[in-house]
């Protein structure tokens, strides 16, 4: 089973509110319809619900007054919005996607997921359907509600139902170093990866967060490949295994130790 998120990067132009970037999700439909195993979809919110979730300052705690009530469900309303246009095109290219409402799913505390409801997807998967979720804002134990990133959730659910693998597909070509992609990276370099993103100029993204729930998937066996949603067919090679854009992964990596002796 594939684990596929969407970045919100990709479909949508992060520096223009409510962009959506229809021909990128007519090819992601295109590639989704080509992988012929069981996936989940989960997307990021993009230019639609960091604008609206910035401006009330969702999940930020001190939840209880009506202007942060309304404002939850605000950005609530344009997420799915996102969520609508994209599924519309799926459902067009006759993709059985079904949106699949995370917040009524998992409950966090301190915006970790600590409980999820999983019978729902799991029955989707047996009916062939496509769960499509995104990032949500779920109610939270300790702060009233919280913001849960398509991130938290794809990492999740990978290890809930022992995927085969993740894909993140996004608008750059995987993890850049001096502007080329990482070919390959071990789940035990993140760290050093993620520390060298944070001092670059351009440690505005959400990539070392994002590396950061990847390493939840070190020694369980299931690799991560980070490609772009920009780039023709790029998503399909990830999932037929094909070298494209980071791929991270303990396999294979059986180096012999050096000689010491
Ligand atoms: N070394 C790097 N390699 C690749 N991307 C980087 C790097 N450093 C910073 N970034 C930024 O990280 C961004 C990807 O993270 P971002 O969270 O914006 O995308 P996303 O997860 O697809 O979007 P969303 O969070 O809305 O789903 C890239 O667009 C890029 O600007
Ligand atoms: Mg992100």
């Amino acid at each position: 089973m594939l684990l596929i998120k969407a970045g919100g990067s990709a479909l949508t132009d992060k520096s223009i509110p409510y962009s959506f970037r229809e021909p990128v999700v007519h090819a992601l439909a295109g590639q989704l319809r080509r992988i012929c195993e069981p996936l989940i979809l989960a997307h990021g919110v993009g230019s639609f619900g960091h604008p609206p979730a910035k401006q009330y300052r969702i999940g930020l705690g001190d939840d209880a007054t009506p202007d942060r009530r309304l404002g939850l469900a605000i950005t609530q309303y344009w997420v799915d919005e996102l969520a609508q246009r994209v599924i519309k095109i799926l459902i067009d290219a006759r993709l059985p996607a079904l949106l699949t409402a995370a917040d009524m799913l998992f409950v966090t505390e301190d915006r970790r997921i600590v409980d999820f409801h999983a019978e729902p997807i799991q029955r989707c998967l047996t009916m062939n359907l496509i769960p499509v979720l995104h990032g949500d804002g779920p109610l939270d134990r300790r702060q009233g509600f919280s913001v849960l990133s398509a991130d938290q959730i794809v990492i999740y659910l990978a290890r809930f139902f022992t995927a085969r693998k993740v894909i993140f597909a996004m608008d750059v070509p995987g993890i850049l170093r001096n502007g080329r992609p990482i070919p390959r990276l071990s789940f035990r370099e993140l760290p050093t990866v993620q520390k060298e993103i944070l001092s670059s100029q351009d440690a505005s993204g959400g990539l070392a967060k994002k590396l950061e729930e990847i390493g939840a998937l070190a020694g369980t066996g299931i690799d991560v490949q980070l490609v772009s949603l920009l780039e023709p067919d790029a998503l399909l090679a990830a999932a037929h295994n094909q070298e494209r854009g980071t791929l991270i992964s303990d396999q294979h990596l059986c180096k012999e130790e050096p000689y010491e002796g």
